[in-house]
């Protein structure tokens, strides 16, 4: 997927400054669905003039927060500050991990401003991903108005996670990738719960994310919706005024703007919620009337045209007739009167496919009457990369904790995706056979001062091939669930590894092993040892008391992986008879000479309970040490301390 070229992303809307008389309007509670609005880089909760809760900062996996050079020139809380993600302190990829929304479907809304936060004058280039799958890209010289005033951009997509709640996290993860040493910056992040099946799910399917490249409301004279006026949007979505992408009639005086108060039918429906608004008012010429959207070529575009006969000098079928050209090409001729009535709502969406220009033109030629028309919307339909087997993404999250893998490294988001960056530092991925998902074939996080254990999740790596975490303070046992059949090279050396070595080690492919230089200790699997005969690489040197090895000190005869052998066990049982076995002989043959010899014993009460104490003594420390065996094994402990 190419990633979008923000230059041509700069359609979004820009903030509504402070002008010098704006009252704020009165405040309306939004209450369709789920959504949550963070405030990035604030660390307190605020509710805006249209009565929307910004939640203080959350969700993000590392950056910093900072205020923004001119916040008076603002009057949202959500605009005053921002978070920053400088990669020397906080690797190439952090991501806000948003929680999932109960339908599958949502709107994302980011807002993204420069300012000169950090008086350096120069905005970032940086990408933007939505789980593995770039969807916005600024490049630095950003428009100036942009740097200075802000962006709003938003997305519709399915959650990937709702697919399938029973893997990893029921999360959406919004990811940021600077360039070079350049921070990403983000001001709000804003998640709403949306109707699955609108925008014709049904046709689009699961797999693509709209991105949002224009959303008008013609006749409209300001940016209205969510975070811009208190009129309302189920999906919270914001609607631009239409004077500037309108190209046709070119001289303004010569489009003429309908308004009604009157309700207008057929809005606010399901399943895609259009609010009455948009058709409430419009845009009507003599002439033609033209839009031209900014697009990025080769990809496929959705545009929805939404009409409603809101002018009263029209009073029947066949009164307007509207041809609709969608870049020169004829696609629908519309009579709104025939298909709704009048004062009512009409949608009609047509998707254009493999777009050859860098701009999309929507035009209205009247076969009847003059053309009319009360809103446009432009979504580019991005198809979905694919993105790290669950399983395996999920193992190496349990991996990033269990060896404490340090925040300067990235380990955020998705491990491999998306391709056009790199997979998460020190970590080889490949796309598996039907590629359809990325795959972990090799982890190298050599001399990176790792202070954790190994997770038995990494089980689930079963395409890992080179496996290295030499040179590290790596403590804890080799977990036996690590021998895969595809592992090939395995470097453990130089940690603080305990206990003994796996015997499912032995049965994997391995080539080449090296565990010298920790702990280790017990007898080494006897098929481990036909590595090195094999041609490939064995060291086990340097260890606490590994055995049964060439070269290494053979294995005691009863010892085994640092316990006691079965074997080991039955011969220590019978030794046991043995020796009560001779005790019985001494006892009869002391009893036999009692007879005959004087009495040198203790008095028969005071021995007993000599016994009797020595017995309890005995059997309490058998059961404390019966306790801490249990402790060893994680069982819960039969006492409550007290
Ligand atoms: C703002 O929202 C709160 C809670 O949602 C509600 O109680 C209050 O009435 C709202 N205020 C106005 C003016 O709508
Ligand atoms: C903000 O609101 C959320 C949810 O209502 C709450 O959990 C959190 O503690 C609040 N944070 C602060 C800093 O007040
Ligand atoms: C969810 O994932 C698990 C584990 O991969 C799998 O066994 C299960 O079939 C999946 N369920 C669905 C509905 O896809
Ligand atoms: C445009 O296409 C419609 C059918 O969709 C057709 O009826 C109409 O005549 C065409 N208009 C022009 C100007 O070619
Ligand atoms: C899209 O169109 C371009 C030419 O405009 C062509 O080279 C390319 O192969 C097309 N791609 C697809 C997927 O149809
Ligand atoms: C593991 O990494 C270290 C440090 O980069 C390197 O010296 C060693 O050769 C690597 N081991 C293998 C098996 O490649």
């Amino acid at each position: 997927m190419t990633p979008l070229n923000c230059t041509l992303l700069f359609f979004f809307f820009f903030t509504c400054i402070i002008t010098t008389s704006s009252s704020p309007p009165p405040p309306q509670p939004y209450n369709y669905g789920y959504s949550i609005h963070i405030n990035c880089g604030s660390s307190t909760n605020a509710t805006d003039p249209y009565n929307t809760t910004w939640l203080s900062d959350r969700y993000f996996s590392g950056g910093t927060d900072s205020l923004i050079s001119e916040p008076l020139r603002f009057h949202l809380p959500s605009e005053k500050t921002l978070r920053f993600f400088p990669p020397s302190s906080y690797g190439k990829k952090n991501c806000y991990s948003l929680p999932s929304v109960s339908s599958s479907r949502f709107l994302l809304r980011t807002f993204t401003l420069y300012d000169n936060y950090d008086a350096k004058s120069r905005p970032p280039s940086f990408d933007v991903s939505l789980s593995s799958t770039i969807l916005f890209s600024w490049r630095s010289p950003w428009p100036a108005s942009t740097a200075s005033d802000g962006a709003y951009a938003d997305l519709l997509a399915f959650s990937t996670a709702a697919h399938n709640f029973s893997v990893g996290e029921a999360t959406i993860d919004l990811c940021f990738y600077g360039y070079a040493t350049d921070a990403p910056v983000v001001s709000s992040v804003e998640l709403f719960e949306i109707d699955p099946a609108s925008y014709d799910a049904a046709s689009t399917g699961k797999d693509v994310v709209l991105v949002n490249y224009g959303r008008v409301s013609c006749g409209s004279d300001e940016h209205w919706g969510p975070g811009f006026t208190a009129d309302e949007d189920r999906f919270g979505r914001s609607w631009q005024p239409d004077s500037a992408f309108r190209i046709l009639p070119d001289k303004e005086s010569e489009a003429r703007v309908v308004f009604t108060q009157n309700d207008v039918s057929g809005a606010d429906l399901s399943p895609n919620y259009f609010p009455m608004k948009v058709y409430q008012s419009a845009v009507t010429a003599e002439g033609n009337l033209e839009y031209e959207f900014t697009v990025d070529a080769k990809m496929d575009y959705m545009v929805w045209l939404h009409f409603a006969e809101i002018d009263s000098s029209v009073r029947k079928e066949g009164e307007r007739v509207v041809d609709v050209f969608i870049n020169e090409r004829n696609v629908s001729r519309v009579d709104i009167y025939k298909e709704v009535g009048r004062f009512a709502a009409f949608d009609w969406h047509y998707t254009v496919k493999n777009l050859s220009d860098s701009s999309l033109r929507v035009k209205l030629v009247a076969a009847v009457g003059v053309p009319i028309i009360s809103g446009i919307e432009n979504y580019a339909l991005v198809p979905i990369d694919p993105s790290t087997l669950p399983q395996q993404a999920s193992a190496m999250k349990a991996l990033k904790e269990s060896l404490r893998v340090p925040g300067r490294m990235g380990w955020n988001g998705d491990p491999c995706a998306p391709t056009s960056w790199d997979a998460w530092e020190g970590v080889t991925c490949r796309m598996n056979k039907d590629k359809t998902s990325l795959v972990i074939s090799a982890i190298d996080l050599a001399s990176q001062g790792l202070k954790g254990y190994i997770s038995d999740k990494i089980s689930l790596l079963s395409d890992l091939v080179s496996l290295n975490l030499s040179s590290n303070s790596l403590e804890g046992e080799i977990p036996s669930g690590l021998a895969q059949k595809s592992l090939i090279k395995l470097d453990l050396s130089n940690n603080q590894l305990i206990g003994s070595i796996p015997d499912s080690l032995a049965s994997s492919s391995l080539q080449l092993v090296l565990l010298n230089d920790n702990l280790l200790e017990g007898r080494v699997p006897d098929q481990l040892i036909s590595v090195g005969v094999h041609g490939g690489a064995i060291d086990l040197s340097g260890n606490k008391g590994l055995c049964g090895a060439p070269s290494l000190p053979s294995c005691p005869m009863f010892w085994n992986h640092g316990r006691l052998s079965s074997r080991g066990k039955i011969a220590i049982s019978l030794s046991c008879v043995f020796v009560l076995l001779v005790l019985l002989l001494l006892v009869y043959i002391y009893i036999r000479r009692k007879r005959n010899d004087y009495d040198f014993g203790l008095p028969h009460e005071l021995m007993s309970l000599a016994a009797k104490r020595n017995r309890y003594v005995r059997q309490k420390s058998l059961m404390l040490l019966e306790l801490e065996s249990q402790h060893a094994k994680g069982l819960p402990s039969p006492f409550t301390p007290q």
